[in-house]
């Protein structure tokens, strides 16, 4: 069945390469997914060489363990190893027909890596975001091609989150959208279609949530009580237990996004901006009065 707003299947491009930017979690999450799935080259890149060794380091670790648990046979994972190969060098984008960028959320520097890849891939080439909650209409303005731009939204973790947000730009033609629907079903994702508003639909309303808790927290409720007391409302898991394995910092940029443009709606925690600014990965913990605070563990991070 066609997902509601998708434009005819028969719209979509072949896909026999695929780019992406960045070698941080996110991106070798995907990297990974997209080998996996679309057999396929996948290519990434990232801003020096430890990074990428890094990324690819951990998509073979992560081989390795399908292959232990039996998901993958030998020859299956050593394929999906061959197919992923790194570089600082984004020339290798060459040949993709889909990109898709998931480096810092920054507008800048999302607008300059599709300015850059303009000049190394086809007019053809598919050009995706993995943005949590910035203007796909934005990052595309300055291109020569912006019909060619498209959100793909994954959640984390990427291998298990069935859900991808495909994001339709102001200017995004049928064939992007077409070729990107294509390419989520191959990766076993359900792909829904959301306009391009600040975070778009599931951080729009997680954020809600999250920022809720938040405030609790920053009120003074225990972290402790406030993961418990959330739970029973149907949680996969603990709230504060999903900003660690989100990133603290990622979700303040989306809190922040989202304050921006709804200022009334959207909170930002003062101790969640204090985490980020100390730049832990992000264990809260509480003191006698029940006020969160960075703990010994993460200051010895
Ligand atoms: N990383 C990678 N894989 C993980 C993982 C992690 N942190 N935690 C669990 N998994 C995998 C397990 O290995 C297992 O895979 P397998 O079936 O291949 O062995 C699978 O998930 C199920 O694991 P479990 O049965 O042990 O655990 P659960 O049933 O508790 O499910 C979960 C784990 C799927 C992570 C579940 O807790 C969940 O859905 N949590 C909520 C996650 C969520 O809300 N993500 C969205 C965040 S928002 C976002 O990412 C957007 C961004 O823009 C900010």
């Amino acid at each position: 069945k066609r997902p509601v707003g998708a434009p005819d299947a028969s719209l979509a491009r072949p896909v026999t390469k695929v780019g992406i930017v960045g070698a941080g979690l996110m991106a070798s999450q995907l990297a990974l997914l997209f080998a996996r799935r679309l057999l396929v080259p996948v290519v990434l890149t990232d801003i020096d060489d430890e990074r990428v060794a890094k990324g690819l380091a951990w998509v073979r670790a992560e081989v390795d363990k399908l292959q232990a648990k039996g998901r993958l046979s030998a020859d299956q994972a050593n394929r999906v190893k061959s197919l992923v190969t790194g570089s600082t060098d984004k020339s290798i984008y060459a040949g993709c027909d889909l990109v898709l960028e998931a480096v810092f959320e920054e507008m800048k520097v999302k607008q300059q890596v599709f300015a850059e890849l303009e000049t190394i891939v086809s007019d053809e080439c598919v050009l995706a975001t993995n943005t949590s909650s910035l203007s796909v209409t934005t990052m595309a303005s300055k291109l020569a091609h912006p019909e060619r731009v498209v959100g793909l939204h994954f959640f984390n973790p990427v291998s298990v989150m069935p859900l991808v947000e495909v994001v339709r730009a102001e200017r995004t033609d049928d064939a992007t959208l077409a070729t990107a629907f294509a390419v989520a079903k191959t990766l076993k994702k359900n792909a829904i279609l959301v306009k391009d508003a600040p975070a778009f639909v599931v951080n729009r309303v997680l954020t809600r949530f999250m920022g809720e808790v938040m405030r609790c927290v920053d009120e003074g409720t225990p972290v402790e009580v406030a993961d418990k007391a959330v739970l029973p409302l149907g949680l996969p898991m603990p709230p504060f237990v999903l900003l660690q394995l989100v990133g603290p910092a990622v979700a303040l940029h989306v809190a922040e996004t989202l304050h921006e443009a709804f200022p009334d709606r959207f909170y930002v925690s003062p101790n969640l901006q204090r985490l980020v600014a100390a730049n832990k990965p992000g264990l809260w913990s509480w003191n006698e009065q029940g006020q969160p605070f960075l703990d010994d563990e993460t200051k010895a991070l």
